[in-house]
């Protein structure tokens, strides 16, 4: 496969090696430049970059030095992975690197990946869309130094009592549990901590509103963490039985099926 002389942005997904796409993988196997996060992306899937490729971690640099580095290869007529973990589309700071590639008219194309919130909500066994309890899920973070713009307070999203998934909030758990409550969130409230979720030694934490910043400092769970909160968490739910999609319903009828309607 021959890649053509641009900047291929690729979603690692949240650690598993094999939790890449297709593409993804082709692109990173066949690339001449690969530029990683490193420290979100696991090297094992680094490993696969084809043996004569310049492989670089992007830690260490600056915006200005990333950019400078990805144009300068692909003006040379090579193929660069700028690989990045989760999907890019979330918390990647994309942005400003295209908005720099384009200004340099360099061309850029972007393979999705599997976010940390649903790598998460596979290793919790949830579903965070349950029929009649809530059918949205809002991605957000709690505000530290990285405001969050007005509109989008935690308090104001929480009132809508829907599924809520935060990133990069580990350290701000005492002010997500305040604002909770603000919005009326009870103590008893679900919550579930997945740290490093798919890699070896991903850990599951299970609590409630009420106990969460007990819970994350007893785990001791700093960095590295999605947090979903809301009543879809409710780990008896799957045992319940109950709260039954239209989708499969026999009453039911779709594009792809007809309903026995309980009047015919
Ligand atoms: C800079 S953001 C990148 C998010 C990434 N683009 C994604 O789609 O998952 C980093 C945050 O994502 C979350 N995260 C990334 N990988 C994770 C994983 N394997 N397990 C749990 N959370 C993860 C954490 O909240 C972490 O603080």
């Amino acid at each position: 496969m021959t890649l053509e002389p641009k900047v291929y942005i690729v979603g690692a997904g949240p650690g598993d090696p094999d939790l890449i796409t297709v593409k993804g993988l082709n692109i990173l196997q066949n690339a001449d430049v690969v530029l990683y996060t490193d420290s979100l992306v696991n090297d094992e899937l680094i490993a696969r970059a084809k043996p004569s490729a310049e492989v670089l971690k992007s830690a260490g640099m600056d915006l200005d030095e990333m950019v400078a580095l990805m144009i300068d290869r692909v003006q040379q007529g090579k193929s660069v992975a700028r690989v990045h973990t989760g999907d890019p589309a979330i918390y990647g700071a994309i942005m400003e690197q295209m908005s720099l590639l384009k200004g340099a008219g360099v061309s850029y194309e972007i393979i999705p990946g599997v976010s940390s919130v649903f790598a998460s909500a596979a290793a919790l066994q949830a579903e965070l869309t349950i029929p009649e309890l809530t059918q949205t899920l809002i991605l957000t973070r709690a505000e530290g130094r990285t405001p969050v713009p007005d509109l989008e307070k935690l308090t104001d999203l929480a009132k809508h009592n829907c599924t809520i998934a935060l990133y990069l909030s580990a350290t701000l758990t005492k002010k997500v549990m305040g604002e909770l409550f603000e919005a009326g969130w009870t103590a008893d409230t679900p919550i579930a901590v997945v740290q490093r979720a798919t890699w070896p030694d991903q850990k599951i934490v299970r609590t409630t509103l009420g106990e969460l910043d007990n819970a994350m400092r007893e785990h001791n769970i700093r960095s590295h963490a999605m947090i979903l909160m809301g009543w879809a968490l409710d780990p008896t739910l799957v045992d319940q039985g109950g709260h039954r999609s239209k989708l499969y319903d026999k009453e039911f009828t779709h594009r792809f099926r007809k309903g026995v309607s309980s009047n015919v």
